[in-house]
């Protein structure tokens, strides 16, 4: 099992982050079912993108990487039977998402995931794709993977989705891209909504009105549409581990370029800013997924609430966002966010023992936490498990930038999902890895 010393270090200076994983994985998986050959700048190099782009390839898409792009040649929506289970890893994305398109192209196959993801709950997919036509067997013990998928002759529905998901969202629009009929999904939050511009970028006829998404399924032929370039960019939410690592650090100073700036995404920009961060943006293009550039000027942060709407648009966040409420003066309150229990792993209970062994005051809540600070970091003794969770890995790494001693973190392996090149930018930013 991997691990890394991470030395305490003032973290600044100029990064640009690998691709976004959302946007990656969207893109493999439309890519894949166009009408000839799509380029792809920027595609994330992570394991997570690899394994929805292994699992197109082994359903006929063609992938190459030539000259710093991605090469996908699509099937033209007819997708072949994989021979093998598909193995998708640690990625909840590609599953969830994937498992719409399969059950509405009318083959049969078989999805199984690490350790991790087959401990995520798949009941959330299985209830709108069966109401569509499709048969979902999970046979895990709790509603969770390995996955047999039996799908086609799918018919529209309309669906309010029980959670704000943009993973659940997207699998049933993805489904209702083979279904007869029209598919609406009626949102309770306004989650992130790559998977709709995409459509758009791809003349797939969607219509969006305020929380109720519907696309006119293409029957089960599938859908028709050409192949394009896309460019992918930066993930937003990789950038969040060095934009609290410097707003946290008076006197610091960060920049980022070509970085997602997509408004579902970017909440941790206003929470930051409500906490005392100097944080500029400056758009590069706002067609399609906006990005740009974030420029950050650290301060001394103090607490705030963090709630509602705004979670779905920072959840990934969340645990970076407990370690700025350890560094902030006061409280800062996190609700309303009980997914972040169903993540990679139960993000609330690990960030709260983590939290704890550096000594911070944290309550653990059902749904969140209320972390006090600032508090006197106190580096602990004990080797820290990352229970195979990239995001709970990167936030303790950060936190110990803070501490003024070294800490071992067991079980690094998972970073690679999202981010492989977190330690090589740990260190471009001034820190200290071994
Ligand atoms: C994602 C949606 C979010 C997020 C995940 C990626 C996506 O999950 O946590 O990392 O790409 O759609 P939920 O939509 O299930 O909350």
């Amino acid at each position: 099992m991997s691990s890394k010393k991470i030395f305490p270090a003032k973290l600044g200076g100029t990064v640009t982050v690998p691709g976004d994983k959302s946007i990656s994985q969207r893109v493999a998986m439309l890519a894949s079912l166009a009408e000839g050959t799509s380029r792809v700048v920027g595609y994330l190099n992570g394991e997570d993108a690899r394994s929805t782009l292994s699992a197109m390839e082994q359903m006929g898409a063609k992938a190459e990487f030539k000259d710093d792009a991605l090469y996908i040649t699509g099937v033209a929506g007819e997708l072949r039977q994989p021979e093998e289970p598909l193995d998708m890893g640690n990625s909840g994305t590609g599953t969830r998402l994937l498992a719409g398109i399969v059950a509405g192209s009318g083959i049969e196959a078989a999805m199984v995931g690490d350790a991790s993801l087959s401990s995520r709950p798949m009941g959330r997919i299985r209830q709108p794709l069966e109401l569509m036509g499709a048969r979902i067997g999970l046979t895990g013990k709790k509603g969770t993977l390995p996955m047999m998928i039996a799908g086609g002759n799918l018919q529209g529905i309309g669906y309010l989705l029980p959670m704000a998901s943009a993973q659940v969202k997207s699998c049933v629009l993805l489904a209702g891209l083979f279904a007869e009929g029209k598919t609406t999904v009626i949102e309770p939050r306004p989650t992130r909504d790559h998977t709709e511009k995409l459509f758009q970028a791809l003349d797939i006829p969607i219509q969006i009105n305020g929380l109720e998404i519907s696309i006119e399924g293409f029957g089960k032929q599938g859908p028709r549409y050409k192949a394009r370039d896309f460019f992918v960019p930066g993930d937003f939410s990789s950038a969040a581990f060095w934009i609290v690592a410097v707003a946290a650090r008076p006197g610091a100073e960060l920049l980022i370029e070509n970085v997602g700036l997509n408004p579902r995404r970017t909440a941790l920009l206003d929470v930051m800013k409500r906490m005392g961060a100097d944080i500029e943006v400056s758009v590069t293009e706002e067609k399609g997924d906006p990005y740009g550039t974030i420029r950050v000027r650290g301060a001394q942060l103090k607490g705030t609430v963090v709630e509602g709407d705004e979670i779905p648009n920072l959840i990934d966040e969340l645990p970076i966002i407990a370690v700025a409420g350890a560094l902030a003066e006061g409280q800062t309150d996190i609700r309303d966010a009980a997914e972040l229990r169903v993540k990679e792993s139960d993000r609330i209970a690990e960030m709260v023992k983590n939290l704890q062994l550096f000594g911070i005051e944290v309550d653990e809540k059902e749904d969140g936490m209320v972390v006090t600070g600032p508090a006197r970091l106190k580096t602990p003794d004990a080797v820290i498990d990352s229970h195979g969770d990239h995001r709970i890995a990167m936030s303790v790494a950060i936190l110990n930038s803070f501490s003024d001693g070294a800490i071992t973190i067991e079980n690094v392996g998972c970073v690679d999902t999202s981010y492989p090149e977190f330690w090589q930018h740990m260190e471009q930013l001034g820190g200290t890895v071994e």
